[in-house]
């Protein structure tokens, strides 16, 4: 068994979405000097480690998900130079940085995939390369933003596979050149300084050998996605070694971000005999999610996942790059949303496991109304718009639908003060600001002390003073409603409690519920009664023996 990297454990961490957070040059797209302008903004709200969405060169297929070359910055975002002084900086002020790490594929637009194109040693299967079958793709594989996962290139005369964009092929790693490859991009990363990975994407690298069809329902397009590439058992052993080679001989902390097919295969990711990850953010399309009763959605999920993984660790996140707002998505983003910003981050900072806050949710910022398509960037939600307009819907339904879930909905420009584009450039936003930034905005939370963002300053704080919030057992409780959410964690002879009403009614209060308020939603009104939990009411106790 690997021991554990003991840091690993204390780590909140705070994702940057870099075109989205500030803008030092008027551009209107976001930068690495723009991030380090505002470290001290982060160090006040508390958090230890920043991981950054991808900037590197790329050409922005899929927001620089799409990697045309592993070791530059993306001029957009800044130099090597800049890099470099970001990550010193985040070191001077305790901050771990953790770099997004993508390595399912790269953009057809790498030297790499250039090279295989044209067949020239070693590049030659650096990618998953096959003839056509009578004339056609070799499956009917889906790829995750429309149509095939296959897509014809005449130079070469074959078709290769690309699961996510056609500008995204997949990296073959079954061919031991490339594999060398990305453990010296890696090693290559750490002696920049990198103390973590977020790994992007990576269930998936292990291929069948023999490229079966898919079974299952087809998309409206008539593909179908192949659920047996998830978690295959070459996968793993990829992983093990990553970890064996790398990961842990060079203390880098690991979050692998993983497709499950059902919540048990988590454990296959982050059990300490497994040895592959430190934790795992399971991914999940929104679709899983839209209209689900949220508070019973989240009790299950935490108890299947609390009994399938050993010690009960995994990234704790409500929010990311690839996901609406969280009090938009799974609250109410109107009349209570600050109560329910709060109440969200409750249930989010004790479930067990390493909190993620995505930029923007410490100021409860909400989903954004666009009113046409094509103020949409994200090329999921222009696929999602394409996919109801195959399958029947009206333009209208289909357009509710993509904007709904639209991954747009999160990476609106970081709402910084209540001046011209939120403070966040002095040009031309690259993706619209959300009207509301007048009034939901960092500069005027910062300045009042019960705003969402010094809640969570103070709900981040609270994990070095607990160590139930870090290693304490998890019992679930009985709410006494489906709309109540109640769990404790116990460690060192103290519990913390939870309830949390999840809802836009007030409901009764769970029984037997002691000890010191340690915080709670509803903190500009009078506190808890001790009987009812009013809307989006969330109150933790802490209770000694
Ligand atoms: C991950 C990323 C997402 C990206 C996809 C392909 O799910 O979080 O943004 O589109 O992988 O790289
Ligand atoms: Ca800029």
């Amino acid at each position: 068994m690997i021991p554990q990297k003991d840091w690993v454990r204390d780590l909140v961490i705070y994702q940057i979405y870099p075109r989205s957070f500030f803008d030092s040059n008027g551009d209107g797209v976001g930068d690495l000097p723009g991030v380090i302008a505002k470290l001290d903004y982060l160090s006040q709200l508390g958090v230890n480690a920043l991981w950054l969405s991808p900037f590197f060169a790329s050409p922005n297929d899929d927001n620089g998900y799409d990697i045309s070359d592993y070791r530059a910055i993306l001029p957009e975002f800044g130099t090597m130079a800049d890099c470099d002084e970001l990550i010193r900086q985040c070191h001077a002020r305790g901050m771990k940085f953790i770099l997004d790490l993508v390595v399912n594929h790269s953009s057809d637009e790498h030297e790499w995939f250039r090279k295989s194109v044209k067949r020239e040693a070693p590049y030659t299967d650096y990618y998953y390369w096959r003839d056509p079958v009578d004339g056609h793709a070799p499956n009917n594989w889906a790829s995750c933003f429309g149509g095939s996962a296959w897509e014809f290139n005449e130079e070469r005369g074959q078709y290769y596979l690309h699961y996510f964009s056609k500008k995204q092929p997949d990296l073959n790693w079954s061919c031991p050149a490339l594999k060398a490859e990305i453990h010296e991009l890696i090693r290559w990363w750490k002696a920049r300084g990198v103390d973590g990975l977020r790994i992007d994407a990576i269930s998936y690298l292990d291929k069948p050998a023999d490229f079966p069809d898919a079974e299952g329902a087809p998309m409206p397009d008539g593909y179908v996605f192949p659920s047996l590439l998830t978690g295959r058992p070459g996968t793993h052993a990829y992983l093990h070694e990553l970890n064996e080679k790398l990961f842990t001989p060079l203390n880098l902390m690991t979050v692998g971000e993983v497709s499950l097919r059902c919540d048990a295969e988590l454990a296959d990711y982050v059990s300490d005999e497994r040895a592959e990850f430190d934790m795992a953010i399971p991914f999940l399309p929104p679709i899983a999610e839209y209209g689900q009763h949220v508070p019973t959605m989240l009790r299950d999920r935490l108890k299947t996942r609390y009994d399938v993984v050993p010690g009960g660790w995994w990234a704790q996140f409500m929010s990311n790059h690839d996901k609406p707002r969280q009090v938009s998505f799974f609250g109410n983003d109107g009349e209570f949303r600050e109560v329910c910003a709060k109440a969200l981050a409750l249930v989010n900072h004790l479930s067990p496991g390493t909190p993620f806050v995505y930029q923007g949710e410490e100021l409860g910022m909400t989903s954004i109304h666009l009113s046409s398509i094509d103020q949409y960037d994200d090329i999921g939600t222009h696929n999602d718009y394409r996919q109801r307009l195959l399958a029947g819907d009206s333009p209208e339904a289909a357009f509710k639908f993509a904007a709904d879930l639209s991954r747009d909905n999160a990476r609106t420009p970081m709402q910084w003060n209540a001046s011209a584009n939120a403070g966040f450039t002095t040009g031309t936003p690259w993706l619209k600001v959300n009207p509301n930034y007048v009034d939901i905005n960092a500069e005027a939370q910062t300045s009042d002390p019960l705003s969402v963002f010094h809640f969570y300053r103070r709900l981040i704080a609270l994990r070095g003073a607990h160590p139930a919030l870090k290693n304490g057992d998890l019992q679930m409780l009985d709410g006494g409603n489906a709309d109540v959410i109640a769990f404790s964690r116990t460690a060192g002879g103290e519990t913390l409690t939870l309830a949390a009403n999840l809802s836009d009614a007030p409901h009764a209060a769970p029984q037997g519920l002691t000890g010191e308020i340690l915080l709670q939603s509803h903190e500009r009104e009078s506190g808890f009664d001790g009987v009812t939990l009013r809307p989006w009411e969330a109150v933790l106790f802490a209770a000694k023996g």
